[in-house]
């Protein structure tokens, strides 16, 4: 195991890729990057957390843990995006994970970011992209629900996928319950995707 240790970090050239976390809303996500990235062996560390939304839980949450975090406003997409980048450019990001971010980034911006960005989708995509996935997949009756972690493009959650993870529906599911659910798989999920990436 030890062995196994020193050869990954060795692949990592004894460094933590800096990454960048987009959020939108509670966080629940970059609270565990946040923690598996303190692990000595995870292969990123969150040096920036951008918020396009200024009540975000999740600004809290980098608040609380030292981490640089900025709100930049989207309601005019080309300004957020050209602001976006420079705070990537100067906090010399080479990695973002989308985690609850609520905007589709445009061409323009993957392009000009030049290095990798994922993100984290509550289903078993190309099923049910977009928005309430829940809803739709129990008014569906479906029997397996999950989650996605995939590579991002600029059409909505339609990215190269990385990994996904299936989830059983029980008979009395509720919209709250399988949201939880699926939220505990999201965050082992994105931790393994990450780990896969840079293995
Ligand atoms: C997650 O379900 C994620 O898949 C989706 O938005 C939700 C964000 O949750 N894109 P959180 O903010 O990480 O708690």
């Amino acid at each position: 195991m030890k062995k196994k240790k020193l050869k990954f970090r060795a692949k990592l050239n004894g460094k933590k890729i800096k990454t960048c976390v987009f959020i939108s809303g509670t966080g629940s996500n970059l609270k565990s990057l946040i923690s598996y990235s303190r692990s000595y062996n995870f292969p990123i560390k969150i040096g920036l957390v951008i918020s396009n939304k200024v009540s975000a839980k999740g600004l809290l949450i980098a608040k609380k843990y030292n981490i640089k975090h900025k709100f930049i406003s989207s309601s005019d997409k080309t300004k957020f995006e050209r602001k976006c980048l420079l705070e990537l450019k100067k906090n010399k990001i080479k990695f973002l994970c989308l985690a609850g971010f609520m905007k589709v980034l445009s061409k323009k911006f993957i392009k000009a970011f030049r290095h990798k960005i994922i993100n984290i989708h509550p289903s078993l995509l190309p099923e049910y992209k977009g928005l309430n996935t829940y809803k739709r997949v129990l008014k569906n009756k479906d029997k397996y629900s999950g989650c996605t972690v995939h590579y991002v493009n600029a059409s909505l959650d339609s990215g190269k996928i990385i990994a996904q993870k299936k989830i059983l529906i029980d008979e009395k599911e509720t919209e709250k319950s399988l949201k939880m659910k699926v939220l505990n798989q999201e965050h082992i999920l994105y931790a393994q995707s990450i780990i896969s990436i840079f293995k």
